[in-house]
């Protein structure tokens, strides 16, 4: 049977990497992405239609099954959680660190550590994971700004160049994870389209493959 696959893409930096995998595995949007509200897409493939959403949007539409398909950042899928979720392919793109970073020369205190973060779930597994007590202070973004201000001794972000952290007087510390977007796929799906679903997922690892 021929069913309709439905494609959550992340918008932003992931977008831009994952159009091109997408065009090699025949699969690119029609519509003039920059001139439009739309927020599904055809594409070349009429049996084929994509959805861009936010990151963290995405692996909520794919577990429910909103998509068959979806591409996110590894952060994101470990702060959501598995439930529901394949996770076939590492595309490879968007990659950075996920780490711990505080007010440049001074060290993570001994006892209770207040944490600023938008990474709730994950920041509470690794601090207890190491043992520590953790105050987690949840923020939507600018996490760089929370130790400078007093809010937090250390946060939990994404690192990739070091830039913003050293611009707002931050260092690293400790990585908790190596990160790049993944190719998700709903559990039910995989088993009830895998015809469509496989040559797509197979098609793209051949185009990340390609590049590495
Ligand atoms: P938003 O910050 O609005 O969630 P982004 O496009 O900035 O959207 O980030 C989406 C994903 O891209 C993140 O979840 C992460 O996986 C990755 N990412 C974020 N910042 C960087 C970066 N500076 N370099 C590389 N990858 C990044
Ligand atoms: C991301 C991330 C860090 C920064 C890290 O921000 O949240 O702030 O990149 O990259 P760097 O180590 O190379 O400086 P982004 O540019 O996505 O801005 P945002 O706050 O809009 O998410
Ligand atoms: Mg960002």
């Amino acid at each position: 049977m021929n069913e309709m696959i439905t494609i959550a893409l992340s918008k932003g930096r992931i977008l831009k990497e994952t159009l091109p995998l997408l065009a090699e595995a025949g699969i690119e949007i029609t519509d003039d992405l920059e001139n439009t509200r739309k927020l599904v897409f055809e594409t070349t493939d009429d049996r084929v239609r994509i959805l861009i959403l936010r990151a963290t949007d995405v692996p909520t539409y794919v577990q429910y099954g909103g998509a068959d398909i979806g591409v996110t950042g590894k952060d994101v899928l470990m702060e959501h959680g598995a439930e529901g979720l394949y996770e076939p392919l590492d595309l490879r793109i968007a990659r950075c660190r996920l780490m711990t970073a505080g007010r440049a020369g001074e060290k993570s205190p001994r006892g209770r550590v207040r944490v600023a973060t938008k990474f709730v779930s994950l920041a509470k597994q690794y601090y207890s994971a190491q043992g520590k007590q953790a105050d987690i202070i949840k923020l939507y973004g600018a996490m760089e700004l929370a130790p400078i201000l007093g809010l937090a001794d250390e946060i939990v972000d994404i690192v990739d160049t070091g830039n913003t952290l050293r611009a707002n007087g931050l260092e690293p510390r400790e990585t908790i994870a190596s990160i790049s977007s993944r190719l998700v796929v709903n559990r039910a799906s995989m088993k009830m389209k895998h015809a469509q679903i496989q040559p797509i997922i197979g098609a793209m690892a051949e185009a990340v493959a390609r590049r590495h």
